[in-house]
Protein backbone atom coordinates (compact mmCIF):
# COMPACT_ATOMS: atom_id res chain seq x y z
CA UNK A 1 0.00 0.00 0.00
CA UNK A 2 1.35 3.18 -1.55
CA UNK A 3 0.84 6.46 1.15
CA UNK A 4 1.67 9.92 0.64
CA UNK A 5 1.34 12.53 2.78
CA UNK A 6 0.16 16.19 1.48
CA UNK A 7 1.11 18.71 3.88
CA UNK A 8 0.14 22.23 4.49
CA UNK A 9 -1.53 25.40 6.04
CA UNK A 10 -4.55 25.61 3.63
CA UNK A 11 -5.56 29.07 5.20
CA UNK A 12 -7.62 28.17 3.23
CA UNK A 13 -7.74 25.64 0.83
CA UNK A 14 -7.24 27.38 -2.66
CA UNK A 15 -7.89 25.94 -6.44
CA UNK A 16 -3.86 25.34 -6.65
CA UNK A 17 -4.14 23.18 -3.33
CA UNK A 18 -7.30 21.04 -5.37
CA UNK A 19 -5.24 20.37 -8.45
CA UNK A 20 -2.56 19.11 -6.56
CA UNK A 21 -4.50 17.33 -4.55
CA UNK A 22 -6.38 15.28 -7.86
CA UNK A 23 -2.70 14.98 -9.39
CA UNK A 24 -1.35 13.45 -6.15
CA UNK A 25 -4.67 11.44 -5.61
CA UNK A 26 -3.85 9.29 -8.97
CA UNK A 27 -0.15 8.46 -7.50
CA UNK A 28 -0.89 6.54 -4.45
CA UNK A 29 -3.60 4.25 -2.93
CA UNK A 30 -3.44 6.52 -0.19
CA UNK A 31 -3.14 10.19 0.42
CA UNK A 32 -3.29 11.89 3.87
CA UNK A 33 -3.96 15.32 3.62
CA UNK A 34 -2.66 17.17 6.74
CA UNK A 35 -3.13 21.13 7.94
CA UNK A 36 -0.93 21.94 10.11
CA UNK A 37 -1.79 22.82 13.53
CA UNK A 38 0.90 25.44 14.69
CA UNK A 39 -0.29 27.75 17.91
CA UNK A 40 2.24 30.23 17.41
CA UNK A 41 0.57 31.27 14.05
CA UNK A 42 -3.38 32.04 14.82
CA UNK A 43 -4.94 31.80 11.02
CA UNK A 44 -7.39 33.14 9.12
CA UNK A 45 -9.60 29.79 10.01
CA UNK A 46 -9.35 27.64 12.71
CA UNK A 47 -7.64 24.64 12.03
CA UNK A 48 -11.40 22.50 12.26
CA UNK A 49 -12.59 25.10 9.38
CA UNK A 50 -9.68 23.97 7.10
CA UNK A 51 -10.35 20.43 7.69
CA UNK A 52 -13.91 20.66 7.57
CA UNK A 53 -13.38 22.22 4.00
CA UNK A 54 -10.53 19.81 2.81
CA UNK A 55 -13.17 17.01 3.79
CA UNK A 56 -16.20 18.06 2.22
CA UNK A 57 -14.08 18.63 -1.25
CA UNK A 58 -12.57 15.15 -0.63
CA UNK A 59 -16.04 13.21 0.30
CA UNK A 60 -15.93 11.32 -3.26
CA UNK A 61 -13.04 10.45 -2.98
CA UNK A 62 -12.57 6.94 -0.43
CA UNK A 63 -8.65 7.18 -1.00
CA UNK A 64 -8.51 10.30 0.91
CA UNK A 65 -7.98 11.09 4.53
CA UNK A 66 -8.07 14.89 5.88
CA UNK A 67 -6.25 14.89 8.96
CA UNK A 68 -3.78 17.97 11.09
CA UNK A 69 -0.78 17.69 13.17
CA UNK A 70 1.53 19.09 15.28
CA UNK A 71 5.42 19.23 15.41
CA UNK A 72 7.12 17.53 12.66
CA UNK A 73 5.80 16.12 9.67
CA UNK A 74 8.80 13.43 9.28
CA UNK A 75 7.25 12.67 12.51
CA UNK A 76 3.76 12.49 11.49
CA UNK A 77 4.64 11.10 8.39
CA UNK A 78 5.94 7.75 10.12
CA UNK A 79 3.23 7.77 12.18
CA UNK A 80 1.03 7.70 9.37
CA UNK A 81 3.03 4.94 7.49
CA UNK A 82 3.73 7.77 4.46
CA UNK A 83 6.77 6.62 1.93
CA UNK A 84 6.25 10.20 0.33
CA UNK A 85 5.30 13.68 1.07
CA UNK A 86 3.51 16.01 -1.75
CA UNK A 87 4.28 19.60 -2.22
CA UNK A 88 3.33 21.80 -4.75
CA UNK A 89 5.27 23.91 -6.75
CA UNK A 90 3.67 27.14 -8.52
CA UNK A 91 6.55 29.18 -9.90
CA UNK A 92 10.71 28.94 -9.98
CA UNK A 93 9.72 31.44 -6.89
CA UNK A 94 8.56 28.36 -4.80
CA UNK A 95 11.89 26.48 -5.48
CA UNK A 96 13.81 27.74 -2.80
CA UNK A 97 11.23 27.78 0.43
CA UNK A 98 10.82 24.09 -0.86
CA UNK A 99 14.26 22.91 -2.36
CA UNK A 100 15.36 23.60 1.44
CA UNK A 101 12.27 21.81 3.08
CA UNK A 102 12.61 18.85 1.26
CA UNK A 103 16.58 18.50 1.95
CA UNK A 104 15.89 19.28 5.81
CA UNK A 105 13.50 16.61 5.64
CA UNK A 106 15.67 13.80 3.96
CA UNK A 107 18.00 14.63 6.72
CA UNK A 108 16.06 13.89 9.33
CA UNK A 109 13.97 10.93 7.72
CA UNK A 110 16.21 9.66 4.86
CA UNK A 111 13.63 7.10 3.26
CA UNK A 112 10.82 9.66 3.09
CA UNK A 113 10.71 11.07 -0.46
CA UNK A 114 9.13 14.43 -1.64
CA UNK A 115 7.66 14.63 -4.67
CA UNK A 116 6.72 18.30 -6.36
CA UNK A 117 3.59 18.34 -8.10
CA UNK A 118 2.88 21.62 -10.54
CA UNK A 119 -0.85 22.34 -10.31
CA UNK A 120 -2.08 23.78 -14.10
CA UNK A 121 -0.44 27.00 -14.75
CA UNK A 122 -3.66 28.84 -14.43
CA UNK A 123 -3.41 28.92 -11.04
CA UNK A 124 0.59 29.36 -10.79
CA UNK A 125 -0.22 32.71 -9.19
CA UNK A 126 -3.06 31.71 -6.78
CA UNK A 127 -1.94 31.87 -3.15
CA UNK A 128 -3.96 31.65 0.40
CA UNK A 129 -2.28 34.74 1.22
CA UNK A 130 -3.71 35.88 -1.92
CA UNK A 131 -7.45 34.79 -1.34
CA UNK A 132 -6.78 36.01 2.50
CA UNK A 133 -6.13 39.22 1.28
CA UNK A 134 -8.76 39.57 -1.95
CA UNK A 135 -11.52 37.84 0.06
CA UNK A 136 -10.86 40.73 3.30
CA UNK A 137 -11.85 43.43 0.77
CA UNK A 138 -14.46 41.93 -0.36
CA UNK A 139 -13.01 40.85 -4.06
CA UNK A 140 -14.13 38.12 -6.48
CA UNK A 141 -12.46 34.91 -5.25
CA UNK A 142 -14.12 32.85 -8.27
CA UNK A 143 -11.40 30.18 -10.18
CA UNK A 144 -8.94 31.09 -6.79
CA UNK A 145 -11.44 28.27 -4.08
CA UNK A 146 -13.59 26.00 -4.97
CA UNK A 147 -16.63 26.94 -5.83
CA UNK A 148 -18.54 25.04 -3.38
CA UNK A 149 -16.50 26.59 -0.48
CA UNK A 150 -16.70 30.22 -2.49
CA UNK A 151 -19.23 31.73 -0.27
CA UNK A 152 -18.29 30.69 2.98
CA UNK A 153 -14.61 31.34 2.38
CA UNK A 154 -15.60 35.04 1.21
CA UNK A 155 -17.99 35.91 4.44
CA UNK A 156 -15.18 34.86 6.75
CA UNK A 157 -12.91 36.59 5.20
CA UNK A 158 -14.79 39.73 4.83
CA UNK A 159 -15.60 39.61 8.49
CA UNK A 160 -11.86 39.85 9.22
O1 LIG B 1 1.33 25.45 3.28
P1 LIG B 1 2.66 25.75 3.91
O2 LIG B 1 2.49 26.73 5.04
O3 LIG B 1 3.70 26.17 2.92
O4 LIG B 1 3.16 24.35 4.56
C1 LIG B 1 4.35 24.29 5.31
C2 LIG B 1 4.46 22.95 6.05
C3 LIG B 1 3.25 22.71 6.93
C4 LIG B 1 4.61 21.83 5.06
C5 LIG B 1 5.76 23.03 6.93
O5 LIG B 1 5.75 24.23 7.65
C6 LIG B 1 5.90 21.86 7.88
O6 LIG B 1 6.13 20.74 7.47
N1 LIG B 1 5.75 22.14 9.19
C7 LIG B 1 5.81 21.14 10.23
C8 LIG B 1 7.04 21.34 11.11
C9 LIG B 1 8.27 20.76 10.45
O7 LIG B 1 8.33 19.59 10.14
N2 LIG B 1 9.28 21.63 10.24
C10 LIG B 1 10.53 21.26 9.60
C11 LIG B 1 10.42 21.41 8.09
S1 LIG B 1 11.95 21.05 7.29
Amino acid sequence: MRTGIYPGSFDPVTMGHWDVILRAEKLVDRLIVAVLHNPAKQGAFSVEERVGFLRELVAPLPNIEVTSFHGLLVDYAKQMEASFIVRGVRAFSDFEYEFQMALMNRKLAPDLETVFLMPKEKYSAVSSRLVREIGGMGGNLSDLVPESLRERIAAKLLQG
